[in-house]
Order: C-alpha cells, then sequence, then structure tokens
C-alpha cells in the first residue's frame, strides 16, 4: 500500500512534527513500504486525493493535527489513518476535557481550575487570590498545546499575571493546576482494544524543568528506564495508564503523562494521542527498552489503523 506521512502542519509544534514526520519517512521507507510526505497546509485537501493514499500516517502534532480535525477530514475522503479517531483526538488535545473525564472515571489528576478570558478582565485580584489559596507552585497552561508552549511554573505571586497572560496567547480558556513536587513519568501505550504498556520511563532533566528547549535538545534531559519507583507503584502507573487510554478511547498509540508525589501517588497530567517520534522523544525509547525498534514500531502503528 502507498502510505502517505503527514507532517508539518499550522500548530505550534510545526517544527516538532517535521522532526517526527521524518523519522516515520525513513522508516517506512526502510521497511520497504511506498511512502510520501505531504506537508499539510491549505490545499491539503487536494493533495490527499492527488496522492492517491491507501493510509495517512498522521505525524501531526497539535492544533489541526492531533486535535480530531485531519482525522475528521480523512474520514470525509474515506482514508484510513493512524492512531486515535476523531473524538478520542479531539477530547486529549484539551488538557481540561482530559482531566473532567479523570474525575469522572475516578482516575487521579492534580487539583486544578480554569479561567475563560472574561473573568480574567472582570475578576484578576480574585484570580490571583484563589491560586494564593490554592498553593504555589502552580502550572499555569495553555490546555491545548503540546511540548510545554504556552505552560509556566509559578513560584512566585509576582509570577501569576505574566504566565496567565502567555497561556491566553494560545488559548481563550486557560488552567491553573496544583504542581505536584516529585518525579516525572511517562507511560507509551500500543495497540487497539486491548493495548500494550510499554516499560515506564522516569524523566530527568539536566536543566531542572522538562520545557520546550530540554525536551527538543540532545543531552538536556535522560530517560531513565525503569523508572526509580518501587515496582508496587510501577504497576498502579501501568494499570491508570492503561485505564486512561481505555477511558479517552485511543488507537494505535498513546503517551500518558504522569507526576509521582514524594508519597507514591501518581497523578495523571494528560495524554498525547500523537506522542513525538522524534531522536530525543520518549515513546520510541520505551519501545527499544520493550525489544521494539523504531522500524517494528512504525510497522506496527500502520498494522494497527488497519486492523
Ligand atoms: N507533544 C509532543 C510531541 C509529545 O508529547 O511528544
Ligand atoms: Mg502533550
Amino acid at each position: 500500500p502507498k502510505i502517505g506521512v503527514l507532517l508539518g502542519g499550522r500548530s505550534a509544534e510545526r517544527e516538532v512534527s517535521l522532526r517526527t514526520g521524518e523519522a516515520v519517512y525513513q522508516a517506512l521507507q526502510a521497511i520497504g513500504y511506498d511512502a510520501v510526505k505531504i506537508d499539510v497546509d491549505k490545499r491539503i485537501t487536494e493533495n490527499l486525493k492527488r496522492q492517491n493514499i491507501d493510509l495517512a500516517f498522521i505525524a501531526l502534532h497539535g492544533k489541526y493535527g492531533e486535535d480530531g480535525t485531519i482525522q475528521g477530514l480523512l474520514e470525509m475522503l474515506d482514508i484510513p489513518y493512524t492512531g486515535s479517531k476523531v473524538l478520542a483526538s479531539a477530547i486529549a488535545i484539551n488538557k481540561i476535557t482530559t482531566k473532567k473525564i479523570l474525575l469522572y472515571e475516578g482516575l487521579p489528576t492534580p487539583e486544578f481550575f480554569t479561567i475563560t478570558r472574561s473573568e480574567y478582565i472582570n475578576t484578576a485580584d480574585n484570580i490571583s487570590a484563589k491560586i494564593m489559596s490554592m498553593g504555589l507552585p502552580v502550572v499555569i497552561k495553555a490546555p491545548t498545546q503540546g511540548s510545554t508552549i504556552g505552560t509556566s511554573f509559578v513560584h512566585l505571586q509576582d509570577e501569576i499575571r505574566g504566565a496567565i497572560e502567555h497561556a491566553f496567547q494560545y488559548d481563550p480558556t486557560i488552567m491553573v493546576e496544583k504542581m505536584i513536587d516529585g518525579i516525572e513519568i511517562t507511560a507509551s501505550v500500543l495497540g487497539n482494544e486491548t493495548p500494550e504498556v510499554l516499560p515506564l520511563i522516569e524523566i530527568f532533566s539536566t536543566t531542572g524543568v522538562y520545557d520546550y528547549t530540554a525536551k527538543y535538545t540532545v543531552g538536556l534531559s535522560n530517560h531513565i528506564i525503569p523508572p526509580r519507583l518501587p515496582d508496587s507503584v510501577q504497576q498502579t502507573i501501568k494499570d491508570l495508564a492503561y485505564k486512561t487510554y481505555l477511558a479517552i478511547g485511543c488507537r494505535g498509540l498513546s503517551r500518558v503523562d504522569f507526576m509521582v508525589d514524594q508519597n507514591g501517588q501518581p497523578y495523571i497530567l494528560e495524554v498525547n494521542t500523537i506522542p513525538g517520534m522524534t531522536e530525543t522523544s520518549l515513546f520510541p525509547d520505551a519501545a527499544r527498552a520493550a525489544g521494539i525498534d523504531f522500524e517494528t514500531l512504525v510497522a506496527k502503528v500502520v498494522e494497527l489503523a488497519m486492523e
């Protein structure tokens, strides 16, 4: 079959997508697939029709790629595609919607509240007071962005205003989340109805924060496999990742990100339905730890799309 690798796109994570897409394209070619790269721009519908592909491998991150929109277009055009369908993609792109579902399912996620633009304009002082009563540090996030874009870690009252305004540059409703003091863990999940949770990874950033720079600069973050956590805690995280994947309705692959506090209590932060596949990315490392090399992983994602 002819596979179109959809990459680039219009989101703030365009550069990351180009790297994911290139890696996927190389792997597909090495496996022997007839692969073509398709940069997603305004002419995407015509391009998809003209290329006459049998399957779209979606290597896009963020808006118009990971959020259900391109998935909807592909449904309309009757082109099969990798990963999650429209609804799961649309849910997972938004950290607020995701957290509401997690709460409904009784799955642990850090305490949070949301702020709309008009609430901020009319009641900025109340919001600041609400944040102070939640207790610093907090994380202020633009809920539909990835790779830490639009996110600020707030330790001081003076930083609140700037963090809120930064998040509003990306989304009209933003969120304030209690910062969990502990270690960051990610669970890579692969499969459809009965997915497999791959080995967990502990993320250790040499810069102290796992932000955009630390994520995509070689040498700035370490992936520790297995994490330095008791087996029982690791098992709990794996169970939570599995339940989260099914609760959101993911397909193919997704990465569930966690913070684990000092008492060993895990909290789910978010779900990435199109996890990065760059050379510094987490998912390919988790697969490797399970004995699945990059090409085999890419082949598996293609097979899962055709199931
Ligand atoms: N949002 C980036 C691509 C990730 O989760 O890997
Ligand atoms: Mg993300």
